[in-house]
């Protein structure tokens, strides 16, 4: 019978290999996934537990928020504040950020997180997920919101688990992407799956489509050859999900391929996209890339914008390469 890997045995033979991770990262990355089966466990509870709803407030982005938005949240606070890994947090949920009290020792690394991904699917039953992404504090006394605002490129560790039939964890230290899933019986999530690989071409696309009419042209003429399918100038017949949850969307296009796209749009045309740059799309893009896929904004790579605020946020198409080339293509053609 093949063993068994659990993640804690993956971290600890990462750590052992040169050049992998450290130990504080090991740690964090365990806590943050001692987190999500918290977190897990709540969302299965549903109805049975106090987990379903509103809970009658607004974040800063002027989102209502679910009771899971917040009982999310607090528990990936309180799992990491006192590890000594951590010099702060970021969440989609808190205005600003969270330093790791003086009663803890502090560490060197930031965490960012999207506690709660695909809101309006916990109250149908719907797969939903919590994204996270870390980062290096910049030497210097203290520890500042000006220290969240690096690029993608500079991640030393990101990943998402999705509460789905199954409890799975995917995660990348920039050494491709590994797959857990969690063993309910055992409490620990085991490898599933190692090296995932997005294929480079599609015939599947997810986007809101209820947004067509405010859409960019680019964005436009992209769909509409999809749509015209094997008749129209893709020659290919195309098919449509969208899920409504990022990670369950993501973790689809990981694992047969696709192209997720949430494009800026006229409804709130100051706002350069819905998604958020630091919580959803630089964990995702870095996975995405990771796996062999692309990531841009329409313009350039996602990992290359140096965000300029907390809670930026971002136009998105990510999944098989030469559809978001395509697409990106017809951005820079308009
Ligand atoms: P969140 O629940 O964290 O606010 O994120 C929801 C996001 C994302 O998960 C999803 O892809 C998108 O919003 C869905 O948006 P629409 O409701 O516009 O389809
Ligand atoms: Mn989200
Ligand atoms: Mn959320």
């Amino acid at each position: 019978m093949p063993k068994k890997i659990s993640l804690t045995r993956y971290l600890v033979e990462q750590q052992r290999m040169e050049g992998h991770i450290p130990p504080e990262l090991r740690l964090l990355l365990e806590v943050v996934a001692r987190a999500c089966k918290r977190i897990s466990q709540a969302v299965s509870k549903g109805a049975l537990g106090d987990v379903m709803g509103s809970a009658e407030s607004e974040n800063v982005q002027g989102e209502m928020q679910k009771k899971l938005d917040i009982i999310a949240n607090e528990v990936l606070i309180e799992a990491n504040e006192w590890g000594g890994h951590l010099a702060a947090m970021a969440s989609e949920e808190m205005e600003g950020i969270y330093v790791v009290p003086n009663r803890y020792p502090q560490g060197e690394y930031l965490l960012m997180f999207d506690p709660l991904d695909g809101s309006s699917n916990i109250d149908v039953n719907v797969s939903i997920g919590t994204i996270f992404s870390v980062l290096v504090k910049p030497e210097g006394a203290g520890v500042s919101e000006q220290d969240f605002l690096q690029a993608g490129s500079k991640q030393v560790a990101a990943g998402y688990c999705v509460y789905g039939p199954q409890t799975t964890l995917v995660l990348t230290v920039g050494d491709g992407v590994t797959v857990f899933t969690l063993d309910r019986e055992q409490g620990s999530f085991i490898l599933t799956e190692e090296d995932l690989r997005v294929p480079d071409d599609t015939k599947e696309f997810a986007i809101n489509m209820s947004n067509q009419r405010h859409w960019a042209a680019p964005v436009t003429r992209y769909i509409d050859e999809c749509m015209q399918g094997r008749d129209g100038p893709r020659g290919k017949d195309f098919n449509m999900r969208w899920v409504g949850s990022m990670v369950a969307d993501v973790h689809r296009i990981l694992t047969r391929g696709g192209i997720f796209m949430y494009p800026w749009d006229k409804r709130e045309p100051d706002k350069a996209g819905k998604l958020r740059l630091l919580y959803e799309a630089n964990p995702m893009s870095w996975l995405i890339e990771q796996a062999g896929g692309a990531s841009t904004n329409g313009q350039q790579r996602i990992m290359d914008i140096t965000p300029t605020k907390l809670h930026e946020r971002v136009s998105v198409f990510m999944g098989s390469k030469n559809e978001v080339e395509r697409v990106t293509r017809y951005h820079s053609e308009a």
